[in-house]
């Protein structure tokens, strides 16, 4: 079987198969094996395949893509040893893939002769994945050849993350799409070039900085500086220079805190447009919506991106107002996507830096807060509480209102608190819903009394209140538990099992290493 059709002007019969059934695959890598195109499920994004051996089929995935020559193409393998059959992998390379093959990493390596020019892009280099994906390493292992494949978009568009993105791409100019479902990170692999001393990131992707630091030591790995893909200059990836991602609608991407960057869309949105949005704001919109996940949520930003603009083009809104993930870890990958298909169209509300420090007790994050706000100012929400309370304020009187037996000699008693909520988880809420509106508030008004300073909050229920939405950074100090439980017994003179239950009615530390955006080991 050849693949004519990207010259003949007549459709090709595009067939629609199922990774679920086993002889579908077979199908699948009987047509790769046989020099036909088959787009096929990724971990990361659906990749629009030929066999990397055979040029002319490789140089059918670059007609069905209107793809520019010049932009090399990953080869996907199924078995580490391969790598060495393809490139030269040195001692960088073969400790990333050691590290985090199969995974969401393409290796570039010096190529071996037997990659034709086609699949390199004319370079003397050539990017390696072997990805994770059961379909994908199947699909490979059962075609017995090297797996040519970029994303299976229309080039320009965004990636595909489920077979019917490709379909609505590229149905009548492939041979097949292998159905494996929707694809689990969303964004494409990071690209790292490995033929220098040092190991360049080319492309963010899940796999992050800090976790190739982690096998290469700090100074092992580095981002590729701006100036190398500069228009004028040959660039080190030849993918980034193109435009990307970008849906038929205009893209304008908002930076700055959750509640800053929703503030501004609210203003600006019509209701011909459509909005990216994060889960705490998506009921404020009437307008086509789709909800970004939490705020936090790098992982679900990601998944969500590509497919929230292919489903907004459908409903053919003018404008799309994304509200722009904080730019740290895994959203890096996201925000280097959303940033190309806004091609400009950037606001950045960002005029300080509002940090938010979290962690369990003991682990030491008042300290680490006061370390880091030297050059800035700390709120520390705890005592800022405790002396709201002292006070005749808002918080106060509707405390009394509230919880009228607490309300002694005109003055809220904590302890009194304590007991009234003591196993009332309703109680609970409400006072703690009342108390945390309160205390955002008052740091709000402090903070925006002094406008050009960087404050950073140590704040033990930053998640919790919803003070997470204002802030541009957040911090999570980690211990380990017997190291909390021991800190804790020393600085209250109480009992070990008195240390452990305090910490069990806290946050897991994962929670806070998952969804802040740096985390300090303490
Ligand atoms: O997750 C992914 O990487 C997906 C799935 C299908 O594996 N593939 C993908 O391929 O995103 P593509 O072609 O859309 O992006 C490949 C990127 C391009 O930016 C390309 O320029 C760069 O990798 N690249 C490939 N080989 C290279 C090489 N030898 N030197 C520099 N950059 C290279
Ligand atoms: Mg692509």
């Amino acid at each position: 079987m050849k693949s004519t059709s990207a010259e003949s002007s007549s459709k090709m019969n595009t067939l629609m198969l199922n990774a679920i059934n086993k002889d579908e695959i077979k199908t699948a890598a009987a047509i790769l094996a046989d020099g036909g195109l088959v787009a096929m499920p990724t971990e990361t994004v659906y990749g629009l395949g030929a066999n990397a051996l055979n040029a002319e089929s490789v140089e059918n995935i670059f007609k069905a893509k209107g793809r520019p020559q010049d932009n090399p193409l990953i080869v996907h393998i199924a078995d580490k040893n391969d790598f060495a059959k393809y490139g030269y992998p040195n001692e960088i390379a073969k400790k990333l893939a050691e590290a985090f093959w199969p995974g969401p990493l393409t290796i570039i390596v010096d190529k071996n002769p037997c990659i034709p020019d086609v699949t390199s892009g004319g370079l003397p280099t050539v990017g390696i994945r072997m990805p994770a994906h059961p379909v994908a390493l199947e699909l490979i292992r059962e075609a017995g050849v090297p797996v040519a494949a970029p994303s299976a978009n229309t080039s320009g568009k965004p990636s595909p993350t489920e077979a019917i993105h490709v379909w609505d791409d590229m149905n009548g100019k492939i041979e097949a799409v292998l159905d494996g479902g929707s694809c689990d990170i969303g964004v494409e692999s990071t690209v790292v070039d490995t033929t220098n001393s040092v190991a360049v990131i080319l492309r963010p992707g899940a796999i992050t900085i800090d976790m190739m630091a982690e096998v290469l030591g700090e100074e092992g790995v580095q981002r590729v500086s701006k100036t190398a893909i500069r228009k004028d200059e040959a660039p080190k990836s030849p993918g980034m220079k193109y435009r990307h991602y970008a849906p038929k609608a205009q893209v304008n991407m908002i930076c700055g805190s959750p509640v800053d960057t929703y503030n501004y869309i609210k203003e600006c949105v019509t209701e011909k447009d459509g909005v990216l949005v994060f889960s705490e704001f998506i009921d404020e919109f009437t307008c086509e919506k789709i909800d970004f996940g939490m705020s936090y949520d790098k992982d679900m930003q990601a998944h969500v991106l590509f497919s929230a603009f292919r489903e907004l083009d459908k409903k053919n809104v003018e404008k799309i107002y994304v509200q722009c993930p904080r730019e740290y870890g895994k959203a890096l990958a996201t925000v280097n996507r959303l940033r190309k298909s806004a091609e400009g169209s950037i606001v950045d509300l960002r005029t300080r830096r509002i940090v938010g420090v979290v962690g369990r007790s003991g682990s030491g994050k008042s300290y680490i807060s006061r370390k880091l706000s030297e050059n800035g100012r700390l709120i520390d929400c705890d005592k800022l509480y405790a002396e709201m309370l002292k006070t005749d304020c808002e918080m106060t009187r509707d405390l009394a209102k509230n919880f009228p037996e607490c309300y002694i000699d005109g003055k809220i008693v904590k302890s009194e608190l304590s007991k009234a909520v003591f196993n009332n988880r309703e109680k609970l809420e409400k006072l703690n819903k009342l108390t945390h509106s309160h205390i955002v508030k008052e740091i709000m008004r402090i903070i925006d009394a002094d406008p050009l300073v960087d404050f950073w909050l140590d704040a033990p229920t930053l998640f919790e209140s919803g003070l997470h939405l204002y802030c541009t950074k957040l911090v999570a100090v980690v211990a380990d538990e017997d190291t909390c439980i021991a800190r804790i017994m020393k600085r209250d003179g109480i009992t070990e099992e008195q240390a452990k239950k305090r910490l069990a009615n806290q946050m897991p530390a994962d929670f806070f290493k998952k969804y802040c955006d740096q985390v300090i080991y303490n």
